[in-house]
C-alpha cells in the first residue's frame, strides 16, 4: 500500500511508473465474457439469486473439473461465492473454531494471517526455503502437528509470491498427511490455468473432502467481478449456505452469468496467458545478468520472489529506492513474510509486454548505478 500511495504520487506529478507490483492481470476481461454480461444487463432481471450460487454456473464449474482435471464433482457440492475472499471467510468459518490453529506458508498470500486474525484462529508459519522446494510438505505438518494440534493446513499452489506449483506427489502427500491426521485441507487454486511447461493438479484428485478455493480472477481476468467458488465436503454445504444467506444473500448476479461464459473464452485466455509466458521468459533471462537471479524456481502465477539479500535485508527501502529512482514499482517481499520477507521483493509480470521491456531496461539502470 505504501508502495501504491508513493507510486500514485509520483505520477500525479507527472512521473512515469511501471507498475510491477500488482497482483491482477492488466488485461481486460476477454470480449466473450463482457458480451454475455451486457446480453443479461438488457435483458435480464439483475436480482439476488440462490445463496450457493445459480444452478447453471455450479454446473459448469463442476464440468470444468470433469474436463480439466478427469474429476468427479457433484456440483451440489460447488458454492459461488464473492471472489475467493468471501470463499475464504465462509470457508473458515465452518472449519475452524476460534483458537484453532491453522498452518500457513511464509512466505504467503498476507490476507489469509488478517482474515485468521479477524476469526480468531491462530495462523501458524510454515517457512518455506529451498530446502523444502517452498512449499509446505507433508513431513512440515506432521512435525508442527506433534508440537501443538494443528486444526488445518492452508495451501496454494501456484503460489503467491513465490509462483512456485506444487509437484503432483508433494501435494498428494500434503493431501495424504492431513487425511491421517485428521485436519482440514484448505488448497486455494487460484492461480490454476497460469502455469509454464507443468501442470497444476487440484488436490480433489488426492483427496475428496479437500476444500478447494478457486476464482475467477486470475486466469479468467475477472478481479473486478468478484466472483470465485468453493468445492466442499457434502456434509459442509447446508452450513455454508447459511452462513452465505446471512452475510453475502448471494455473489452478485452479473457477474455469475459474466463467469459462466469465462470457460468458453479460452482461446482469449490462453493469447493473454502467452504474454504472461513471454514477460516470464523476459526476466528469466535478463534478471540473472543483474545479479536478481536467485529466488525459488517459479513456474506458475505471474509472479517471481527475488532474493535481495545481497543488496538489503530492508525490502521496504529497497523498493521505496527502486520506485524513486528507476520508477518501477514492485512489492516489498516483507508483506508476505514479515520475519524473512526483509530479503526478498516480488515482481509481477501480469503486465504488458512493453511494459516489461521498459521495466528490465530501468531495473538495469538502477541496478548499475548502485552496484
Ligand atoms: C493466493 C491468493 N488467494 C486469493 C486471492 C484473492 O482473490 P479474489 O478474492 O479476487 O478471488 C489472491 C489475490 O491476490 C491471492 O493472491
Amino acid at each position: 500500500m505504501d508502495v501504491l500511495s508513493a507510486a500514485g504520487a509520483i505520477e500525479r506529478a507527472g512521473g512515469s511508473v511501471i507498475h510491477m507490483e500488482l497482483g491482477e492481470p492488466s488485461a481486460p476481461t476477454p470480449r466473450r465474457i463482457r458480451d454475455a454480461a451486457k446480453r443479461a444487463l438488457d435483458g435480464d432481471r439483475v436480482s439476488y439469486t440462490e445463496a450457493l450460487g445459480r444452478g447453471a454456473l455450479r454446473e459448469r464449474i463442476g464440468r470444468h473439473y470433469r474436463d480439466t482435471y478427469g474429476v468427479t464433482v457433484d456440483p451440489a457440492r460447488i458454492v459461488v461465492t464473492t471472489g475467493s475472499s468471501a470463499g475464504f471467510v465462509l470457508a473458515f468459518l465452518a472449519l475452524f473454531e476460534p483458537g484453532a490453529r491453522v498452518a500457513v506458508s511464509a512466505p504467503g498470500y498476507p490476507a489469509y494471517r488478517n482474515i485468521f486474525a479477524a476469526l480468531g484462529i491462530e495462523a501458524v508459519p510454515v517457512p518455506l526455503d529451498d530446502a523444502n522446494g517452498w512449499t509446505i510438505t507433508g513431513a512440515a505438518v506432521e512435525r508442527l502437528h506433534a508440537e501443538a494440534p494443528l486444526a488445518g493446513v492452508l495451501a496454494m499452489s501456484p503460489a503467491n509470491p513465490s509462483g512456485v506449483t506444487m509437484k503432483r506427489e508433494t501435494l498428494a502427500a500434503l493431501a495424504g498427511a492431513c487425511r491421517r491426521l485428521g485436519l482440514w485441507f484448505v488448497s486455494d487454486e487460484i492461480y490454476h490455468g497460469l502455469t509454464y511447461g507443468v501442470a497444476a493438479e487440484t488436490a480433489l484428485a488426492f483427496d475428496d473432502e479437500a476444500v478447494i478455493v478457486n476464482s475467477f480472477s486470475k486466469y479468467y481476468c475477472m478481479t473486478g467481478w468478484r466472483i470465485g467458488w468453493l468445492v466442499l465436503p457434502e456434509r459442509l454445504v447446508r452450513g455454508v449456505e447459511r452462513l452465505a444467506q446471512n452475510l453475502y444473500i448471494s455473489p452478485p448476479y452479473l457477474s455469475q452469468v459474466a463467469a459462466e461464459a469465462a470457460f468458453d473464452a479460452i482461446d482469449e485466455l490462453e493469447a493473454i496467458k502467452a504474454g504472461y509466458a513471454a514477460n516470464r521468459d523476459l526476466f528469466l533471462n535478463e534478471l540473472p545478468k543483474m545479479g536478481l537471479g536467485k529466488g525459488p524456481a517459479a513456474d506458475g502465477a505471474f509472479y517471481l520472489y527475488i532474493d535481495v539479500s545481497h543488496l538489503t535485508d530492508d525490502s521496504l527501502a529497497l523498493s521505496g529506492a527502486i520506485l524513486r529512482k528507476a520508477g518501477v514499482a514492485v512489492t516489498p517481499g516483507l508483506d508476505f513474510d514479515p520475519d524473512n520477507g526483509g530479503r526478498f521483493i516480488r515482481l509481477s509480470y501480469a503486465g504488458s509486454q512493453a511494459d516489461c521491456r521498459e521495466a528490465v531496461s530501468r531495473l538495469y539502470s538502477f541496478v548499475t548505478a548502485n552496484a
